[in-house]
């Protein structure tokens, strides 16, 4: 038995990164996936990518998880094709870097939108769904909702995944009563595409970060290992956890080792 056969997971953000790794691990799973991303044809791709597995996937779309309307229509597609909703992995996103003085505020607002709002419209687009089946949403927080950085300007994206955080345990209290759980899974320096451009290119601060995980490396899509162990009936009597995925990064404090 597959650790997630049969569920319905919709998983927004699947034309590359996290979010395909995740659709193409949740399928593998024996999950029934619905992906989308503002990024179409990329995320018709990774549903190719799952049929060619033998997996099942819909993409509806293009979705932009910002915008209310377009959210509905996706998940109610969803939930139409396959009878109900199970788990909702709120991954899609998009970041502008910038320090508190930099950026006039339309600037900043973006990340937010595209990091904080884009969860609750999903979450409470789906909710009825997953009240329906007692399902779960899994969200995507980041170190950088739980420390500060000396190297990287990321005032936005602090504040967006903080409240990420935030968000996903008052989720785990709404939910608890229609046996909805909500857990939030946050990752480090991750290499995907969507980093690729900052993290390890030349100049950049972040350049040379994985010498200071103490596991010695950044990590890999892989992430989505965590959020299928929380989606999975494993982990019926998780919620309101936060599951940092960072190579003990924001646990270990910087030093030589002796
Ligand atoms: N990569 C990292 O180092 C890192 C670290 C911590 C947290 N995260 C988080 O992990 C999640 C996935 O990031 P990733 O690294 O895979 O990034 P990525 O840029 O590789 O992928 C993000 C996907 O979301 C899609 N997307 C962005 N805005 C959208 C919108 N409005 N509507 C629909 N789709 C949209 C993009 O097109 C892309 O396919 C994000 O929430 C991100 O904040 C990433």
């Amino acid at each position: 038995m597959k650790r997630l056969e049969g569920k319905v997971a919709l998983i927004p953000g699947t034309a590359r990164g996290q979010g395909r790794a995740a659709a193409l691990r949740f399928a593998a799973e024996g999950a029934l996936v619905v992906g989308g991303d503002l990024r179409h044809e990329e995320a018709l791709e990774t549903q190719r990518l799952i049929a060619r597995e033998g997996g099942t996937a819909l993409t509806p779309g293009p979705l932009d998880v910002t915008d209310e309307d377009s959210v509905r229509a996706w998940v109610e597609e969803a939930a139409d094709a396959f009878g109900g909703v199970d788990i909702v992995y709120a991954d899609a996103g998009a970041v502008r870097f910038g320090g508190i003085g930099d950026r006039p505020y339309d600037d900043f607002s973006f990340t937010p939108r595209a990091e904080l709002d884009s969860v609750r419209l999903t979450v409470r687009a789906a909710w009825r769904h997953l009240v329906a089946g007692r399902g779960c949403v899994l969200t995507v927080g980041s170190t950088a909702g739980l420390t500060g950085s000396l190297t990287d300007r990321r005032t936005a994206r602090s504040a967006a995944k903080g409240a990420v955080i935030a968000l996903t345990r008052q989720l785990a209290a709404e939910g608890a009563p229609y046996g909805v759980r909500a857990n939030c899974v946050s990752p480090g320096p991750i290499d995907t595409e969507g980093s690729r451009t900052g993290l390890p290119a030349d100049g950049h601060p972040m350049r040379g970060i994985a010498r200071h995980i103490p596991l010695g490396r950044v990590g890999a899509p892989d992430v989505v290992s965590a959020a299928v162990f929380l989606a999975s009936d494993e982990a019926s009597c998780i919620t309101g956890a936060h599951l940092v995925v960072d190579g003990g990064w924001s646990a270990v404090l910087p030093g030589a080792t002796p």
